[in-house]
Parts: C-alpha cells; sequence; structure tokens
C-alpha cells in the first residue's frame, strides 16, 4: 500500500472507529480552561502560516494543524498576549501579494483597534499598529478576514468581515468596497483552503463565492468532519504521518493553467497549491471514469491524457474535469503504441511526448497523424513509476526516489542513470 492510499484508510479507519472516544473530557477537567476544538466550538480566528500550516485560535488558545492539542498562542506569538493582555485575537489572514515580497505570505493579526503582523513567528518592526493606518477605512473589533487573490477576486484583496458587512480592502490601491451578505451566516473566522473561500460560525462552516457571496452546495457543514481530525468525526484533512520513504507515485503532470497533479494509487494531490499544505483526494472525485487508478499521464494543448491500462481517457483542463466525447480510445487508436505504459511526460511548450515502456523511452508527435513512433531509445532505468518535465528539466520517479536530467534529449543518450536523490517533505508532503 502507498502513501497515499495508507492515509486515506488512516482517514477512514478514523470516521468508522466506533469504539469509545478519546477523552478530551479528561483533560478538560484537569484544566477547564483549556478548549477542546472535537466538542464543537466557535473560532476566533483561523489563518495559515507561511509554511502551508493552518493555525486555529480560541480564547488565548490555538491549535497547529489539523490534529494535537490546544496551545498558548503567546507560545507561539508571544506579543499577541504581553503587549494586549485581551486573551483573543478578533481576526486573522495570510497576506497575497507576489508583487511585494516584503508582505507576501506574512500573517496579520487584528485585536480590538490594532493589527499585528508576523513572519517566521516573529513580530515585525513598528507593530501593533492602529488597523485605520494600515488598512484605511477597515472598521475595528472585525470578525473574521480573508486573503482573496486575484483571479478568485478580481484584484488582490483582503476580505474584512464584521456582522453581516464584508469590507473588500484592495492591496494596491488601499481602497475599500462594502458589501452587506445577509444571506451568509456572520463568519466568527474565515479561511481560503485550496482556492475556495470558507466562512466558519459556530462549529460549522459553509463555503462563498468571495466575490458574489453567493453559497452553493449543501452547507453548513460540520468543522470537525473536514477541517480537525476528531474521533467519530469524517477525515480532518492532511497527508501527514506517512514516511517518503514509502512514497509510491502512479503519475504526475503540469497543466497548461499551471497545476500539477500527483498521482498514487487511488489519490490524487494537488502539488502547486503547497502553501495550503498537501491533501490527498479520490482520483474519482475528480476524474469520475479513472475508477481503478492512472498508470500514466501527460497534458498536451488544454487536455489532460490519462492512461490507463491500454486506454486513453482525454480530460478538457476544467474545473470539473470533464471527458472529451468519443473517449476512452485504445493506446493504439490514440497514440498508435502497444503494451503497458509506465510513465509519460511533455516538456512546455513541446509537441512531443515521452511514453516510457520498461526499459524503453518512445517518443510520439502529437502534431502528425495518424501518430507516428519518431525515436525509440533504451533507457539504463528499469521500474520507472512516474515522469514530468517542466522548466528545470525532467524527473523520472522511482519508488522513493527520483532521477533529474537537464532535457530529454541527455536522457535519451544517457547510458548510465544520474545519481538518485530522495523525494523530499517539500516535495510531496511526507515526513522525512
Ligand atoms: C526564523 O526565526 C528563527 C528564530 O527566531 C531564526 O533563527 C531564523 O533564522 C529565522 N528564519 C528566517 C528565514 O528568518
Ligand atoms: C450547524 O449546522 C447544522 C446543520 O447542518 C445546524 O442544524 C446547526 O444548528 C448548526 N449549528 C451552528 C452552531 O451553526
Ligand atoms: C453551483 O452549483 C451547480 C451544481 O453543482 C453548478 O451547476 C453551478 O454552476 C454552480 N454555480 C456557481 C456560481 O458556482
Amino acid at each position: 500500500m502507498d502513501l497515499f492510499a495508507k492515509t486515506l484508510f488512516l482517514c477512514l479507519a478514523l470516521a468508522l472507529a466506533n469504539g469509545a472516544p478519546a477523552h478530551p473530557q479528561v483533560s478538560a477537567a484537569q484544566d477547564a480552561a483549556v478548549p477542546d476544538r472535537c466538542a464543537g466550538i466557535e473560532f476566533d480566528a483561523i489563518t495559515p502560516d507561511e509554511n502551508g500550516i493552518t493555525f486555529f485560535f480560541k480564547g488565548p488558545h490555538l491549535w497547529k494543524g489539523y490534529h494535537g492539542p490546544a496551545q498558548l498562542s503567546n507560545e507561539f506569538f508571544k506579543e499577541l498576549d504581553d503587549i494586549h493582555h485581551i486573551g483573543h485575537v478578533d481576526a486573522a489572514f495570510r497576506m497575497h501579494n507576489k508583487e511585494n515580497p516584503d508582505i507576501h505570505d506574512h500573517i496579520y493579526f487584528f485585536l480590538d483597534d490594532k493589527v499585528f503582523r508576523y513572519y517566521n513567528q516573529t513580530l515585525e518592526e513598528g507593530y501593533p499598529k492602529e488597523i485605520q493606518e494600515e488598512f484605511p477605512g477597515v472598521p475595528t473589533h472585525l470578525d473574521a478576514a480573508v486573503e482573496c487573490p486575484s483571479g478568485e477576486c478580481t484584484t488582490d484583496s483582503v476580505l474584512f468581515f464584521k456582522g453581516h458587512d464584508v469590507h473588500v480592502y484592495d492591496i494596491a490601491t488601499k481602497t475599500v468596497k462594502t458589501k452587506t451578505w445577509s444571506h451568509l451566516p456572520v463568519c466568527t473566522s474565515a479561511l481560503r483552503w485550496l482556492e475556495s473561500h470558507y466562512c466558519f460560525h459556530g462549529h460549522n462552516f459553509t463555503r462563498f463565492n468571495p466575490v458574489s457571496g453567493d453559497v452553493n452546495g449543501t452547507y453548513p457543514k460540520d468543522a470537525r468532519n473536514y477541517f480537525m481530525r476528531c474521533p467519530n468525526f469524517g477525515h480532518g484533512g492532511g497527508s501527514k504521518g506517512s514516511k517518503c520513504s514509502e512514497v509510491k507515485l502512479s503519475a504526475i503532470t503540469t497543466d497548461d493553467t499551471g497545476k500539477t497533479y500527483m498521482f498514487a494509487g487511488p489519490i490524487y494531490m494537488r502539488l502547486d497549491t503547497h502553501r495550503d499544505g498537501f491533501h490527498p483526494f479520490s482520483i474519482t472525485r475528480a476524474w469520475k471514469e479513472m475508477t481503478n487508478g492512472v498508470d500514466a499521464v501527460f497534458s498536451y494543448n488544454n487536455k489532460n491524457y490519462l492512461i490507463k491500462d491500454d486506454q486513453v481517457y482525454i480530460y478538457k483542463v476544467a474545473v470539473p474535469h470533464v471527458l472529451v466525447e468519443g473517449y476512452p480510445k485504445t493506446l493504439k487508436e490514440e497514440l498508435g503504441i502497444e503494451g503497458r505504459v509506465d510513465a509519460a511526460f511533455l516538456c512546455p511548450s513541446e509537441h512531443t511526448v515521452h511514453i516510457i515502456q520498461g526499459q524503453r523511452m518512445v517518443d510520439i508527435d502529437l502534431t502528425a497523424t495518424p501518430r507516428v513512433v519518431t525515436r525509440d531509445v533504451p533507457l539504463p532505468l528499469s521500474d520507472i513509476d512516474a515522469a514530468h518535465c517542466g522548466p528545470d528539466g525532467v524527473y523520472i520517479f522511482k519508488g522513493s526516489q527520483y532521477y533529474h536530467y537537464e532535457s530529454p534529449m541527455i536522457m535519451a543518450m544517457s547510458k548510465i542513470a544520474p545519481v538518485p536523490q530522495d523525494i523530499t517533505s517539500e516535495m510531496m508532503g511526507c515526513e522525512d
């Protein structure tokens, strides 16, 4: 069983465990002031940090990530308490502003009329400041705040919540537009996670469109089923707990919109959104026809080509992933080859796909109809799991290691394999 399958089963096991619950009540009895998030609480603020770790705040406490006990927040962000003695934060968010590296990924906390800015768990010089000074037009005593990058909002923005009002702050122009979203519950905290926006209220959350405020789908949902790991609740995100030495990919690709998908057994994971942590999902959640996993995948001309056994499934690059009419087709029909495909890759702006089958690499020109193999070379490696080509060359994945080549040409000409390197937690979110 590979890493991601294990994680899934761990989550399922947690979800299905129906024995005696763990006893958070015991520790709560020992120290009545320590809150238990699995008991169903309302958070004051939620924000990820620059490493993609999500912090949940309640009173003077915080939780770091999706599991683990409450800790005192002044152990991490000491000035929050030392200066203010207020015992809670009103709101927090992580700045998204790539044009300005001095503030991108820094986190902001709001207490009454003050704002605190942290990076690397260190309060920055000049803080705390008056909210008015840093965010003119934004009210004091906020309920919640959340980043909204350009693409999701019209420009890089921050949404500040107070009651049913949302103050949309444009970071570049420092201007505020106020909207009233009466249909949305009053958010006591808000979080952007994997390009979606969530309003937290009570122990529930509601996903909303950050521009229109529209709520689509069945909400509210119980946060304990999604954003934390609680006994007797559904899986709580996070792919931690498995070792990098146990990783085994099935396929990997980057599509034309820059999304990088990694497949392993029944699971896929986005690698380009690592700012929000690494989160495995079942492949069928996104590609419903791929019920038996994926052998190889490559992206070409706004389409993702998913290969399983002798079938090629072509999906348009768009969410949701819609299978192109007439597919799947056989490998022979689509690519003019036969036999099991171990891995496939295409370099940015090229038209030749490189298909790895056992110890051979065959090149196929995707502009030619019918398809013909333009090159067929032996490789010094066997049992390859997955391959990826990006601006810095070709990565060949085999078990928990990878081989790096500067180009497919150099790879095709190599008689000996380069020294393998270990897959790291930064690459795949596993544990070293
Ligand atoms: C982060 O803070 C720690 C301790 O304060 C310091 O040792 C480290 O150099 C800092 N890292 C960066 C990247 O600033
Ligand atoms: C949470 O949502 C459920 C419905 O899913 C609702 O019955 C309950 O009242 C909500 N609780 C809070 C505190 O928002
Ligand atoms: C809302 O969900 C429905 C059904 O999933 C979908 O057809 C529609 O496009 C969605 N609307 C928005 C604004 O996301």
